[in-house]
């Protein structure tokens, strides 16, 4: 099958390797002349290094080369039989891309997108045949990432469904099917691991420098919150954050932080401004946490509590299996464990306690425990 990809920026350019290394050819195009050039060249050097870490041959590197047709012009799509569109994550200029794109491509072409935060049905408003809309969610890189979040729009054919789900399977993906709902499952079970860790940091019971290395000493996650959002941009994680709290009719629960926010109106966005929560310039003094191990376990305690009463809800919202929610978890941000499965070994009437407990002492229901743990504890 020839695979379309729209968009030749991080994502896009991610993707069409994956494509090609699974022996596809490729169409990549990008209204810029120059990101192509750009994920061109980017390419060139990816695969050397492979070739460097004796990953794959040069041939195999030229075949990749090879298998991808670089374009400006929508028209290059037309022999596709799937286009997976990665350009800017705005619904109106989602809306005409998907416009222009039926007008190219087959009836039987699948229209799908790599949108973090849109609805899919709302992509799928834009076609005249919508059955074959489809969300396909990659990780930041695409190559190396092993989750894929496939999701059906309310106007998807189960047909498209099952197809998409056996591409990505056929590229060793590990794949989950959800709901389409806010944030699918990774970027809505998340958001407690950055909101809660904000948030203890503006109760001024710990600095940012103790959260992370609670989180990651005790915890065991790889990283800490605050290091993990000056990875992402403060700028782009308060953006989601903002969107998910909106699309949820501003559930509490996804309240965004000042904190975040007023970093990103200084222009703190993290690594890529050389200053987010942390100094990267030359030379800054690197904070050191008070390891304080009761502490640390506070804190722990309470932002893994939150992590799973969000992954309960995940589950008892119908947006994915239990299953598919702790595989999201592991292999879409590398949590040290599924959280489902974490509850079960901590002891989800312990989970509980800790939830009532933060919803007596603050009396707000961003900490009202969710029913499906309750049921789980009364079974
Ligand atoms: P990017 O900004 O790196 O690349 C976007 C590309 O789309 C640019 O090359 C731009 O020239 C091109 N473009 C914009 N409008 C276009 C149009 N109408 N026609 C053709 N090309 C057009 O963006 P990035 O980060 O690759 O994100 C792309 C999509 O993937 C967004 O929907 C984003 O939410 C989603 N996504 C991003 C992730 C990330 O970590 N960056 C992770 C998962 C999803």
């Amino acid at each position: 099958m020839v695979i379309g990809v729209l968009g030749a920026g991080t994502m896009g350019a991610g993707i069409a390797q994956l494509a090609a290394q699974n022996g596809h050819k490729v169409i990549l195009v990008d209204k810029q002349e120059v990101q192509l050039k750009k994920a061109k060249d980017q390419l060139a050097l990816i695969l050397l290094k492979l070739i460097d870490k004796h990953k794959i041959t040069s041939e195999k590197a030229n075949e990749i080369q090879s298998a991808i047709t670089y374009s400006t012009e929508l028209s290059a799509f037309s022999s596709c039989g799937i286009i997976i569109e990665a350009i800017l994550e705005q619904l109106d200029v989602k809306h005409s891309a998907f416009e222009q794109l039926e007008k190219v491509v087959s009836k039987e072409c699948i229209l799908a997108s790599n949108t973090s935060s849109l609805s899919i049905a709302s992509i799928g408003g834009a076609l005249q045949k919508a059955d074959r809309v489809l969300g396909i969610h990659f990780f930041n890189p695409a190559p190396l990432m092993p989750l894929v979040e496939v999701i059906p729009a309310v106007q998807t054919n189960v047909s498209f469904l099952e197809q998409a789900v056996s591409l990505m399977k056929s590229w060793d993906k590990t794949v989950v099917v959800c709901k389409d709902t806010p944030g699918f499952i990774v970027n809505r079970v998340a958001r407690p691991f950055y909101g809660e860790a904000l948030r203890i940091y503006e109760e001024g019971i710990a600095d940012f420098a103790t959260i992370d290395w609670a989180m990651t000493e005790i915890g065991g996650f790889k990283m800490g919150p605050f290091t993990l959002m000056d990875y992402i941009g403060n700028d782009v994680n308060y953006a989601v954050t903002t969107s998910i709290f909106e699309a949820f009719y501003y559930d509490p629960r996804f309240k965004p932080s000042f904190t975040q926010k007023r970093h990103s109106e200084a222009g703190f966005f993290g690594r890529k401004s050389g200053r987010g929560y942390f100094d990267y310039s030359e030379g800054a003094i690197i904070p050191t946490p008070v390891k304080d191990y009761e502490l640390g376990q506070q804190i722990v305690d309470r932002i893994l509590a939150m992590l799973i009463n969000e992954a309960y809800d995940a589950v008892f919202m119908q947006v994915a299996t239990a299953e598919a929610v702790d595989l999201a978890m592991t292999k879409g941000v590398n949590y040290p464990k599924g959280l489902i499965q974490w509850s079960k070994e901590i002891g989800t009437k312990e989970i509980l306690s800790r939830l009532e407990k933060l919803f007596a002492d603050y009396g707000e229901d961003r900490y009202r425990p969710n029913p499906l743990l309750r049921k789980e504890v009364l079974h």
